[in-house]
């Protein structure tokens, strides 16, 4: 007997297949074509579909002295509300987690607040000594400034010393000093140095955020089988036209022009990973030049309204926002098998809705689609066999988990 079965359409192996999922003790226990017999049954009906629970590498959910742009309780309810179920926290808070002891506060503050499962990291930037003595599931490493302003004065010596996967926000320091509108050729030659290093090491990379055609480029060139890259729903669906008409739109790395899109577009297969990069700010903060865009409730959304047109599929999705972050992160405790955490996100790809950030969880109240249509949205998430959001409202307490993941 199972504490709850879900019954309906969900997506296995890349194939849409009816049948049941039999959940106990918040772990996914058996996976059937048939009928299974559960404590309580949960029937999804028509048009809607069994995804397992969404994974966003890449979130700043700031908390600490900066909680007026957004803390890890609204970061994570955000994350439920848009079909998230394990968020990876980034380190350029403030204050930022440079030190074993600001990786502590960090650990209490996830384990008190957090909704979502999540990963914490730690930033590395001439502090080699600190970043051994914690056990963070990823290393960040910033080539050059970003929010906070923290950066590696030597990349090669800050990925050397990190004791696990590194996700690097590549970015050239010298050429965005010189052209702080950070044109192509600082995220190039910031890929092409960070790629260099990483054949010569042998050592795990993640590249955030890759957002040119030249870069993605480099990488596809190179071809490391341990080296994976990000790209962010901003850079899919928006351009450097969007940003001329609204500077809230400012972000770094700098939304680009058609034809960079358009590769990234035609290339679509090649990009393991699909993360929001979700950057809160207060609106004060955004019209003096704050630079983010908040991405959690969106982006689950904005893909599912693609697969509606058939530029994606929902293959793609699954893939690039769960199969790959936990095989590359090396997650053992997610994914679509029996044993693994009973997380899924539950999506209804009939349902037409109006983007209405004033209905967001996150504390930054505004969107690149606000007023927009589209169809296909998140009904509902589960984390670990327990409904946490259903039509828009967040269910229960806090008790997000620390993912299994890394160490060492
Ligand atoms: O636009 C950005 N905002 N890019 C980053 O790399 C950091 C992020 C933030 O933390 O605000
Ligand atoms: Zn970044
Ligand atoms: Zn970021």
């Amino acid at each position: 007997m199972y504490d709850l079965v879900l019954k309906g359409k969900f997506l296995k192996d890349g194939k849409l297949i009816e049948g049941s999922i039999g959940i106990l003790n918040g772990k996914i226990s058996r996976i059937s074509l048939g009928e299974l017999k559960g404590e309580e049954t949960l029937k999804i009906g028509r048009g809607k579909v069994i995804l397992p629970g969404m994974i966003d590498t890449h979130v700043h959910l700031r908390d600490f002295r900066q909680k007026p742009k957004e803390t890890i309780k609204t970061g994570t309810m955000a994350a439920l509300h848009g079909g998230i179920t394990t968020v990876f926290d980034m380190p350029n808070t403030d204050p930022p987690i440079t030190s074993a002891e600001t990786f502590r506060l960090r650990e209490e503050a996830f384990e008190r607040k957090a909704y979502s499962d999540y990963a914490l990291s730690f930033l590395i930037a001439g502090n080699c000594d600190e970043a051994k003595k914690v056990q963070a599931e990823f290393y960040k490493i910033f080539m050059g400034a970003s929010t906070g302003g923290i950066y590696s004065k030597d990349f090669e010596e800050d990925f050397e010393c990190a004791p696990g996967i590194v996700s690097v926000h590549a970015e050239d320091a010298g050429t965005i000093m010189k052209s702080p509108e950070r044109p192509p050729e600082a995220e190039i030659l910031a890929i092409s140095q960070a790629l260099d290093v990483s054949e010569r090491l042998k050592k795990p990379l993640n590249i955030c955020h890759v957002s040119t055609a030249g870069g993605m480029k480099l990488i596809m060139k190179k071809n490391l089988p341990w080296v994976s890259f990000e790209v962010t729903p901003h850079h899919l669906f928006l351009t450097r036209k969007d940003y001329e008409g609204n500077t809230f739109l400012k972000v770094y790395p700098p939304l680009r022009d058609a034809g960079d899109r358009a590769f990234l577009w035609r290339n679509f297969d090649k990009i393991p990973i699909i993360a929001s990069d979700h950057a809160p700010h207060t609106l004060e903060d955004k019209e003096n030049g704050a630079a983010g865009i908040p991405g959690l409730e969106t982006e689950v959304a904005l893909l599912l309204d693609a697969a509606n047109r058939g530029m994606i599929s929902l293959k793609d999705i699954v893939e690039k926002m769960h199969t790959n972050p936990i095989r590359i992160f090396g997650i053992r405790n997610k994914g679509l098998d029996v044993g693994k955490d009973a997380d899924f996100t539950i999506i209804d790809m009939k349902q037409e809705w109006v983007v209405k950030p004033e209905e967001f969880y996150t504390k930054s109240k505004w969107s690149p689609w606000e007023g927009r249509k589209l169809r296909g949205k998140v009904v509902m998430t589960l984390l670990r066999g327990q409904v946490v959001m259903e039509d828009d409202e967040i269910i229960g307490k806090p008790q997000g988990v620390r993912i299994d993941a890394g160490k060492g």
